[in-house]
């Protein structure tokens, strides 16, 4: 995930008319059903989004404590792969053993706070830049990266304690040399990997979800399967918490991600903009919404 639906012109709109129907004790435009029968059919499914925001809004009422207490299974903190990374070179294999902490953005620290831009900025700063609809701007990032009920899985590599990394360069234009300090950081057991999420609500009708804003791998542990796995424990905390989807936002032009979510049963969203034709112009997308169904406990 790269880019926020914030950072859409027209979400933020949106996302305060969920809110507001939350709130309201007339049925919401997005859950009355239009059938003939809808007075009836209206009822539960009212209830079930009422019922559904009442456990987001507790649960982002929660410590970080009380929250991975009630929702992250202890043992999905700690990953262990024998896969090896397909960039790795010959001479270290990357770590086996990764842990993932668990923090609200309030409590990163500042290295934290860095390592995570960092990240964001080597994999994804280009896909950003090409993008008329969003450009990249590293104030409103570090901004939105802040905001309030935000919360990370960090993963660390199981060896020393963390340090801030100095850079790194896309990814795309690694040399041996950049292999080489990335490889280093690794060992220092730094930052290789996040996601962020925010339990809220979206798509059409709007729904609480688990929203992933990011999720970033370091180049040097890509293909071992923390991406699938923190992919997986997001589900986990989404069908824990009781929402109804897990949701995404992709640019087009970053294929690998999007097959990436494919194959983790990811489809594009009800909600996601379409093309569309203005003045004899057709106007394509350069992002797409996408979101998987979670089924109840
Ligand atoms: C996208 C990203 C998070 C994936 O993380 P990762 O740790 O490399 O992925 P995993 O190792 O968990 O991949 C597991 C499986 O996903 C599937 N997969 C991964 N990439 C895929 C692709 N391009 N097409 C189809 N399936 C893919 C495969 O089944 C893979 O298993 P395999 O390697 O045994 O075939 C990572 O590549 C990354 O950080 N990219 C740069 C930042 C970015 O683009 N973030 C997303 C922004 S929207």
């Amino acid at each position: 995930m790269a880019m926020s639906k914030e950072a859409m012109l027209e979400k933020p709109t949106k996302r305060k008319a969920c809110e507001m129907l939350e709130s309201s004790e007339q049925p919401s435009p997005n859950t009355m059903d239009k059938s003939p029968q809808g007075q009836e059919k209206n009822r539960p499914t009212k209830r079930l989004a009422k019922a559904d925001s009442k456990a987001i809004k507790v649960a982002n009422n929660l410590s970080t404590l009380a929250f991975k207490n009630a929702f992250i299974p202890s043992e999905n903190l700690v990953y262990r792969t024998t896969k090896r990374a397909k960039q790795a070179s010959t001479t270290a294999a990357p770590p086996q053993v990764f842990n993932i902490i668990f923090h609200e953005a309030s409590e990163l620290t500042k290295n934290q706070m860095y390592q995570c831009f960092n990240l964001i900025e080597s994999t994804s700063r280009s896909d950003y830049e090409s993008c008329a609809t969003f450009g990249w701007h590293p104030r409103r990032k570090r901004r939105e990266m802040s905001e309030d009920e935000m919360r990370y899985l960090l993963v660390y590599s199981n060896s020393s304690s963390p340090n801030p990394p100095k850079g790194c360069d896309n990814a795309d234009n690694q040399t041996a040399h950049d292999e080489d300090n990335d490889q280093a950081k690794i060992q220092d057991g730094n930052l290789v990997a996040f996601l962020s999420f925010m339990l809220t609500h979206d798509s059409t009708p709007c729904v609480p979800v688990l929203y992933i804003y990011e999720i970033h791998t370091w180049p040097l542990t890509r293909g071992i399967g923390l991406g699938q796995h923190l992919m997986h424990l997001a589900e986990t905390i989404a069908r824990n918490v009781g929402v109804q989807k897990v949701m995404l936002t992709c640019f087009m032009r970053n294929t690998k991600a999007m097959g990436f979510y494919e194959s983790m049963g990811f489809s594009k969203d009800v909600c996601s903009p379409e093309e569309r034709v203005t003045r004899g112009r057709t106007v394509e997308v350069e992002y797409v919404i996408m979101s998987k169904e979670i089924s109840a406990r």
